[in-house]
């Protein structure tokens, strides 16, 4: 059979290293077949799912259970993240090498930041002994405070408590210097600041063995574009400064910033229609990521569609060592066909994950994958998940 990809572009199945799949605990908000199979309708065949679930995944039972719903899902490979310390709040490291030989892809205190510098030393230390990455959270939690919103001046207009850009700087500093002594594989989540990014780049210059990523929304929205009758897009780490924004994407550009991931981070519909103040943080973007980079970032010039596909595939494999990642005659195929002119209006009809938060509801989107491969078997078809 041959495929007419005319006008289309052809490229390795997206590695998305951060996504909450809710799996096992709060299957109200998703779960790994409904995550899983939104991965596939967004492009991405491979996915790390991350560590706040509940229970908190501590054991190598739990890390075994989220694979293995994974593989009975059958839809994108879905790889848990542990976490490094027990539930994730006590100062007592986890049995990681147990959660290891449960297929975890790395370890992270995601979601529920634990504030203990020597835990994230010895956790490093460990990381430098396997190779397995520590994700770091990247947020002080005394520092965020009880704040929504970036400390700034859209904050102060609308009056709500802001977090200052510090509450991230201050943690990405500890661990670049934690990384740098211990020679462990660090990655931070979610930078959002010009000042992570300052950070990173000089330490990438000293040789700190670390990476980044950046969510999409932080690329494509700001500070400004939050208003307090719409809860989507209240996010951790908060939306910042426009200048932020074009650091990050410098960044990105120049490589500071090795990969783009989701965050994917549903929640159900009643959480997000509380107040801005009590509403959950979070995106829920397996969908509409790859679509709104290509139209707010890839269409606009700042980022080559190039870049955007080893953010997103190569890197990532290459990082967290990981299949994938390219288009290597003979072996069994994660890729995705992307047409360049689909649009598509992002409606809940269409979506398959089981939440609503996303900014881009009621939006039409263009440039979305119209064929997913995951281990060669077609998964998704004209954007119909199979
Ligand atoms: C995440 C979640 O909901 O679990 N929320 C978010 O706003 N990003 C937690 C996290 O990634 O820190
Ligand atoms: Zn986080
Ligand atoms: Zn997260």
């Amino acid at each position: 059979e041959t495929i007419n990809g005319e006008g289309k572009f052809l490229f390795p199945g997206l590695i998305d290293v951060h996504t909450h799949l809710r799996e096992p605990g709060q299957e109200d908000k998703e779960d790994i077949l409904s995550g899983s199979r939104a991965a596939v309708r967004g492009g991405f065949t491979t996915i790390l799912a991350m560590a706040n679930t509940q229970p908190v995944i501590d054991k190598r039972a739990l890390a075994e259970f989220v694979r293995l719903q994974g593989v009975r899902a059958g839809y994108a490979q879905v790889l848990p993240i542990g976490t490094v310390t027990k539930g994730m709040q006590g100062e007592e490291l986890v049995e990681m090498a147990d959660m290891k030989e449960g297929g975890v892809a790395a370890f992270s205190d995601d979601g529920k930041n634990i504030q203990n510098g020597e835990v994230m030393r010895l956790a490093l230390e460990y990381a430098k002994l396997t190779g397995l990455p520590i994700i770091s959270h990247c947020e002080d939690k005394y520092l965020a405070g009880d704040g929504f919103m970036r400390r700034g001046i859209a904050a102060g207009r609308m009056g709500l408590k802001g977090i200052p850009a510090s509450a991230e700087s201050v943690i990405v500093s500890r661990d670049l210097i934690l990384a740098e002594e211990t020679g462990g594989k660090l990655h931070l989540a979610h930078i959002s600041t010009a000042e992570s990014v300052d950070l990173i780049r000089r330490a990438k210059a000293r040789g700190v063995n670390v990476s980044a990523e950046v969510n999409p929304h932080h690329l494509i929205f700001c500070d400004e574009d939050i208003h307090l009758t719409d809860t989507s897009l209240k996010v951790n780490p908060p939306l910042s400064s426009k200048e932020d924004r074009a650091a990050l994407i410098d960044g990105l550009r120049d490589g500071t910033i090795d990969m783009i991931a989701t965050d994917h981070a549903p929640h159900t519909q009643a959480e997000k229609a509380r107040p801005f103040a009590e509403a959950p943080f979070g995106i829920a973007s397996l969908e509409t990521a790859l679509s709104a980079v290509y139209q707010h970032l890839v269409l606009t010039g700042k980022l080559t569609w190039e870049r955007v596909i080893e953010a997103w595939s190569y890197l990532p494999a290459q990082r967290f060592g990981l299949k994938g990642g390219t288009l290597t005659p003979g072996s069994a195929a994660d890729m995705v066909l992307f047409d360049p002119a689909y649009q598509e209006v992002i409606e809940p009809g269409n979506l398959v994950s089981k939440a609503r938060n996303t900014p881009f509801l009621g939006q039409t989107l263009q440039g979305f994958p119209v064929m997913v491969w995951v281990g060669g078997r077609l998964v998704q078809e004209n954007r119909r998940v199979l």
